[in-house]
């Protein structure tokens, strides 16, 4: 799939932008501060509906502005269709083709985007909720139903966490509690699954690639949910979630709140035994989070039939030449690469050659090059 235009309407600063974008590659480049990242962050919002960067919608709309559009055009199985994404008033407005989408899980899974950028490394040394976040959206761009069952989880989450917090002693009613934790339970699986089977294909994978990048062996990513779920079926993982929830049930009375589900899942990453946000050089950890995106690649174009779209924001000022061109090679030709950097004077010929080149300053396009 690839996105053909993009049209802004009060999106951070930019007024108004009208922009298309060739199947292949394009570079937007220009000084500091003028909106690179923000037209990479336009077109993720649009796609994902969700900033890769901040948690505040609010934060999209242009200063003095009371709404912000983002409209674009994606090619997706040889069809166009047309997204559109309003801000306003703290709700969000999606459509379709110019129908207007109720759920959003409907809509998320329309568009692939794998974004690169300089904060990625948050991934590896942030908290957990982090490396959630990240994994529920890549899930849930990939499958409409994970959306779904995330959404009810944390709806069931919710209420049971209300139920331990406003009910105590004899106003504590166990047979309610125990149809509540059922629900829980069983989209606590399906989750939990889910997750596992992620990993386990990006792990298929992601070892080949960091050698590539790095020239070293051994790499993996590690899902640790806070139960056992290694060797066990659906009936398996639940059981054992039943049996952790039986044993925290005091300390949850006492702590009014939830002590185990996926809502406390963590990933890690290893070097062999070596978890490498804890003994990793920061190259390594910057390599290690390649290491990954380059792995979803494959899984998105086995999952869906094609490529995602990847955005890459100043990725390449991070790597040295040969890193660079390790992590360029790695990158298939026809996927639709959209890249930001401030200085073009660092980027191999080849790739200027073949890219749409784009000069952004203070909101706008001052200058543009097609490609040959
Ligand atoms: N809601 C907003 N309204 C208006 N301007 C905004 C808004 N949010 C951010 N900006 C402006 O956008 C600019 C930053 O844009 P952006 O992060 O895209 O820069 P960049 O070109 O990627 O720069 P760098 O090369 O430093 O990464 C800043 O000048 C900032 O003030
Ligand atoms: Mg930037």
């Amino acid at each position: 799939m690839f996105l053909k235009e993009i049209t802004l309407k009060n999106f951070r600063n930019y007024s108004d932008l009208f922009l298309s974008f060739p199947q292949g590659r394009s570079i937007l480049y220009g000084n500091n501060a003028q909106g690179k990242t923000n037209l990479l962050e336009s077109i993720y919002v649009l796609g994902l509906t969700k900033s890769h960067r901040s948690y505040v919608d609010q934060s999209l709309i242009a200063q003095g502005q009371d709404f912000a559009r983002i409209n674009g055009t994606f090619s997706i199985n040889e069809l166009d269709t047309n997204l559109e994404l309003t801000l306003q008033e703290k709700k969000k407005r999606l459509k379709v083709d110019g129908d207007l989408i109720k759920k959003v899980s409907d809509y998320v899974s329309k568009v692939n985007i794998i974004i690169f950028y300089p904060e990625d490394l948050e991934l590896m040394k942030g908290a957990p909720n982090t490396r959630r976040r990240y994994f529920n959206l890549e899930l849930s761009q990939l499958n409409h139903t994970y959306l779904t069952v995330l959404n009810d989880y944390n709806k069931l989450l919710k209420m049971r966490n209300d139920y331990l917090k406003d009910h105590v002693g004899v106003d504590f009613d166990d047979i309610y509690y125990q149809i509540l934790t059922r629900y829980f339970i069983d989209k606590a699986t399906f989750l939990y699954r889910m997750r596992k089977k992620y990993i386990d294909r990006i792990n298929e994978f992601v070892e080949e690639y960091f050698l590539k990048i790095s020239g070293k062996e051994g790499f993996s990513i590690r899902y640790e949910p806070g139960i056992d779920i290694e060797h066990y079926s659906k009936e398996g993982i639940e059981e054992a979630l039943v049996q952790k929830l039986e044993q925290l049930k005091e300390a949850e009375k006492k702590v009014r709140t939830t002590l185990a589900g996926p809502h406390r899942d963590d990933y890690s990453f290893y070097v062999d035994d070596m978890n490498l946000k804890e003994y990793g050089s920061q190259g390594q950890q910057r390599m290690a989070i390649l290491a990954l995106k380059l792995s979803e690649i494959p899984i998105f174009k086995q999952q869906t039939g094609e490529y995602p779209i990847l955005l890459l924001d100043d990725v390449f000022s991070e790597l040295d030449e040969t890193k660079r061109n390790n992590l360029l090679c790695c990158l298939p030709r026809d996927i639709q690469t959209i890249i930001t950097t401030t200085d073009l004077t660092n980027l191999d010929e080849d790739l200027l050659n073949t890219s749409k080149l784009v000069e952004i300053e203070c909101g706008n396009v001052i200058k543009m090059k097609e490609v040959q």
